[in-house]
């Protein structure tokens, strides 16, 4: 997995920049590379904490790579059912690291951003819900993160932007397709050409954010969420989850056609029978994932 990651750049440079980033996470208070995303068990949920505040969990290539690893890790996990991400301190993520950004020559430009698009794919791909619970700043490739989230949560405190034309540069992490496929082109249009920020309020009024919380109440609620996500049938969510991303780019006839198949497939899965069971005889399904 990571050697299909760092395929983009070779090992020498890997190994370089891996050195350099442990100097500067070292610089940051942070001592290890895998302590740069946090993995913690909730219940059936997992919550991943972006994990270098000092620099307001800007996406280095390293915290990017972690992040990765930890994405794979949940893919290959079937006791994990639903997924929170979050940032530890006072930003969800500040964007892609500027410093770091600021040395590269266009192929490596281009070779960071593919990372953080197959890394971002990968959290998208993820059969489970994910929820990002946004603690703050959520700008530039942080926004991208949190669009990669099946639903976003955001505290009272949190505030969206893609400022990239600030820096001379555009969205490079999916800002200029997921964006304009959650809040369409005038809103995407706004926020990518405009760089401007806008508060939790504003970005939920334009479906950017799903539900606004207070600053102390946004992890509880997010996780709870997830775990009530993750007693429904997991076959029928992952299902679900898979028609709707496919079915928003293409026409509306195939859309169509693949909710009928799924439709059929998912009366394939155990977990049918036993939901509909339930419903039938008034108690709790008790869903296998199967
Ligand atoms: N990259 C690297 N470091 C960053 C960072 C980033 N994106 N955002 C913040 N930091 C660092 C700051 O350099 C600072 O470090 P030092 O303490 O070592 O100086 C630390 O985090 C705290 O930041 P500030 O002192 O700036 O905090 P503030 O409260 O005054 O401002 C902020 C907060 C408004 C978020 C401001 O930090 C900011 O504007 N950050 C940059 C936001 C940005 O432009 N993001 C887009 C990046 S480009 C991108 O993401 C491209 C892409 O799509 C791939």
């Amino acid at each position: 997995m990571t050697s299909q990651v760092t395929s983009q750049v070779t090992r020498e440079e890997t190994n370089q920049e891996e050195t350099n980033q442990e100097e500067t996470n070292q610089e940051k208070g942070s001592s290890d590379v895998s302590d740069l995303v946090r993995s913690e068990r909730r219940g059936a949920t997992l919550l991943l904490t972006l994990n270098r505040p000092k620099a307001l969990n800007a996406l280095d290539r390293a915290t990017l790579l972690a992040l990765r690893s930890a994405v794979d890790a949940v893919a290959d996990d079937d006791a994990v059912l639903a997924l929170v991400l979050t940032g530890e301190g006072r930003a969800f993520a500040a964007g892609a690291d500027i410093a770091e950004m600021r040395k590269l020559s266009p192929l490596e430009a281009k070779a960071f951003s593919r990372l953080g698009h197959e890394t971002f794919s990968a959290l998208e791909g993820l059969r489970i819900p994910t929820i990002a619970a946004v603690n703050g700043f959520a700008l530039g490739g942080g926004c991208e993160l949190a669009l990669a989230c099946d639903w976003i949560y955001a505290s009272e405190k949190a505030r969206f932007g893609q400022p990239e034309v600030a820096l001379g540069l555009i969205p490079g992490f999916g800002g200029t397709s997921r964006l304009l496929r959650r809040v369409g082109i005038a809103w995407a249009k706004e926020m990518v050409l405009g760089g401007e920020n806008i508060d939790a309020e504003t970005a939920q009024r334009i479906a950017l954010v799903n539900r606004v919380f207070e600053p102390d109440a946004l992890l509880d609620a997010a996780l709870a969420a997830a775990e009530r996500l993750a007693a429904k049938g997991p076959v029928a969510v992952a299902l679900a989850k898979k028609v709707l991303h496919e079915g928003q780019d293409t026409d509306v006839r195939a859309a169509h056609a693949l909710e009928q198949n799924a439709f059929g497939l998912v009366f394939a899965s155990e977990d049918r029978g036993e939901g509909m069971d339930a419903f039938l005889t008034k108690r709790d399904p008790k869903f296998s994932g199967r």
